[in-house]
């Protein structure tokens, strides 16, 4: 991330067109969900979804865009190499002139080709605190760990793994009763909450990312 990364855009106003987002999942797609709901309640304003696209052809997540009558693509990963993989998915978030990429539940790591065609554009979703519990299974590798406090980060994509600037963190205590499906479940509903909130700052266009550091322009004031 450089230093002084320009923000998205200009506050949303009245005449200004919606962002438009791309959301990429393999999996059930809850915070897609989330996010859509969202946009659907207000809550998530000059906001929204140009289309959603999936490396899996029958990821849950994917049929229910389809349901609500979203555009969606496949571009299955499987045995495909990153770059051309990543090339096709890039032409069609470029098609549909996504401006924010949304990273929900897509497991799949994003070649540095994908990663410098949206610089700063790109956000994903980790149900830990990073940088704790980068990877895979990240809340019961917190839970094992024996964590008081848990949570979830929604940060900018960089080359490397789960790493980077931080958006948003959300964070809920471990308590005695959990194990590591109830905290999952926890953290989840933290997840939700959280998307939705950094995709409102990053959309606002209030803010400037320097060094790792995401800092809010009335920060930038003082
Ligand atoms: C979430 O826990 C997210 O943090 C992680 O993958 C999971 C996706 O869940 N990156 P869903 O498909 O959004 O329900």
């Amino acid at each position: 991330m450089s230093e002084g990364a320009p923000a998205l855009r200009k506050p949303a106003s009245a005449v200004s067109k919606p962002a438009r987002l791309g959301i990429l999942l393999s999996g059930r797609g809850s915070n897609f969900l989330a996010i859509a709901e969202s946009i659907r309640t207000g809550r998530l304003k000059g906001v929204e979804i140009a289309v959603v696209i999936s490396n899996v052809a029958d990821a849950p997540g994917l049929a229910k865009a389809r349901e609500m009558g979203l555009p969606t693509a496949v571009f299955e990963s499987k045995g495909r190499k990153r770059e051309e993989h990543d090339a096709e998915v890039t032409a069609c978030l470029r098609a549909h002139a996504v401006d924010l990429v949304c990273l929900a539940g897509y497991m799949r790591l994003l070649s540095p080709q994908f990663v410098a065609a949206f610089p700063h554009r790109i956000l994903n979703i980790h149900p830990s605190l990073l940088p704790a519990f980068p990877g895979l299974e990240a809340q019961e590798q917190a839970f094992n760990y024996g964590v008081k406090i848990a949570g979830c980060t929604v940060h900018f994509v960089d080359e490397e793994l789960d790493h980077g600037a931080i958006v948003v963190q959300r964070a809920i205590p471990v308590l005695e009763t959990d194990d590591e499906h109830s905290l999952a479940q926890r953290i989840l509903a933290e997840e939700h909450l959280a998307y939705t909130e950094a995709i409102a700052r990053v959309v606002s266009g209030e803010y400037e990312v320097r060094g790792r550091r995401y800092v809010k322009k009335d920060a930038l004031r003082k």
